[in-house]
């Protein structure tokens, strides 16, 4: 009697299932495919055999063949199944976040802090150049009557220079009495008189602050931006005196190759008035588009104080003389550090806001 070819199936069996297991990769396991389930398999080979049995022993030995290669395809795909786990186990792992690593940079790296920002940080140094020159810093409030607004500056219900200011009116009591201030010239009224109720006077002080007009953004304009303003009251002020203040600050801030100048303008609240200009910090006086080529560009107003002004607050003209002038902290800060388009101030974007930590 011949020999089963089926004789050492369940060993062919055990063993196909030990390499099955040795297989420690997706790798492995796939290159040894042909050898276990595939057609280079003991168990092809075996089928092939069987070709050789009689026909009612075939029967049998095929179906006892095909039972073992059903538990090895078995054990293959079980193993598949692991190897394929692991391996995601594995790239998820060498993803990780690893908080330990985490916080030991937070330890060793310094933190991004916040600072202030590019405005908050010019009124600081505009206040601090004026403080040097003697000033005070004062404050006033936002939300203005029309009378500090407009009216104790000279400026009458219905006067066209009202057009100068596109304003913002709160919806409180009588229709357009109470507005968004329009510049910080209001406070300029409050302090002379406090310092009339007072019995203080000189004044020497500067006023920071913001302000809103309705104004559509644009590159040089914001409908809520920032004003300086300052007022002198004091015996024996003259022109010169207003000159020489406006001269010391542009070089105090800009530097000694930026100069002033002014050039008769008209406010209301001052007699005579000027547009004070500084050399362009864009071309350095040369004449750029900036400048339209003259290569001065425009800061902001002054002027001596219209006895009108003293007069609405209780201030004697014959004794007391003055100065103000007014100014946007935004333009300073545009000037100096060369910002095209002064949307950007309020854009918030870090990577603006960081170059000027
Ligand atoms: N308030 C003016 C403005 O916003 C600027 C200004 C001009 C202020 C002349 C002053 C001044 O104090 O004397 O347009």
């Amino acid at each position: 009697m011949t020999t089963s070819p089926l004789a050492e199936l369940s060993t062919h069996v055990t063993d196909l299932i030990a390499r099955i297991d040795r297989a420690a990769t997706l790798a492995d396991l796939h290159a040894d495919e042909p050898f276990i389930v595939g057609k280079r398999s003991i168990l092809s080979t075996l089928q092939k055999s069987l070709g050789a049995l009689a026909p009612e022993e075939r029967k049998s030995a095929g179906a006892q063949l095909q039972e073992a290669r059903r538990g090895v395809e078995e054990a293959y795909h079980v193993r598949r199944t692991f190897l394929e786990e692991a391996t995601r186990t594995q790239a998820l792992e060498a993803d990780r976040l690893d908080l330990g690593d985490v916080v030991v940079a937070k330890v060793s790296v310094p933190l991004a802090v916040g600072h202030p920002g590019i405005v908050a940080a010019t009124q600081r140094q505009l206040e601090d150049v004026f403080v040097a020159m003697g000033f005070t810093v004062s404050d006033g409030p936002e939300v203005e009557s029309d009378w500090y607004n407009f009216e104790a500056l000279n400026i009458p219900p219905a006067h066209p220079a009202r057009g100068m200011w596109d304003t913002f009116y709160v919806d409180l009591g009588e229709p357009e009495t109470v507005v968004l201030r329009t510049h910080t010239s209001p406070t300029q009224v409050h302090l002379m008189e406090k310092a009339v109720a007072a019995d203080s006077l000189p004044i020497h002080s500067v006023m920071p602050g913001r302000c809103y007009r309705r104004d559509t953004p644009d590159a040089r304009h914001l409908a809520a931006f920032h004003q300086i303003e300052g007022l002198v009251v004091d015996r024996g002020i003259s022109f010169a005196d207003l000159a020489g203040v406006i001269e010391t600050f542009t070089h105090s801030y800009f530097g000694p190759d930026i100069s002033s100048r002014l050039r008769p303008a008209f406010f209301p609240f001052t007699e005579p008035s000027a547009e004070f200009e500084i050399t362009c910090t864009i071309c350095r006086g040369e004449g750029c588009r900036t400048c339209s080529q003259t290569g001065w560009i425009e800061l902001g107003g002054c002027g001596m104080l219209d006895p009108a002004v003293l007069e609405a607050v209780g201030i004697d003209g014959d004794e007391w003389s003055g100065f103000a002038f007014g100014f946007g902290i935004d333009r300073c800060a545009q000037m100096r550090h060369q910002i095209a388009d002064m949307r950007a101030l309020i854009d918030n974007d870090v990577r603006f806001l960081r170059q000027f930590s």
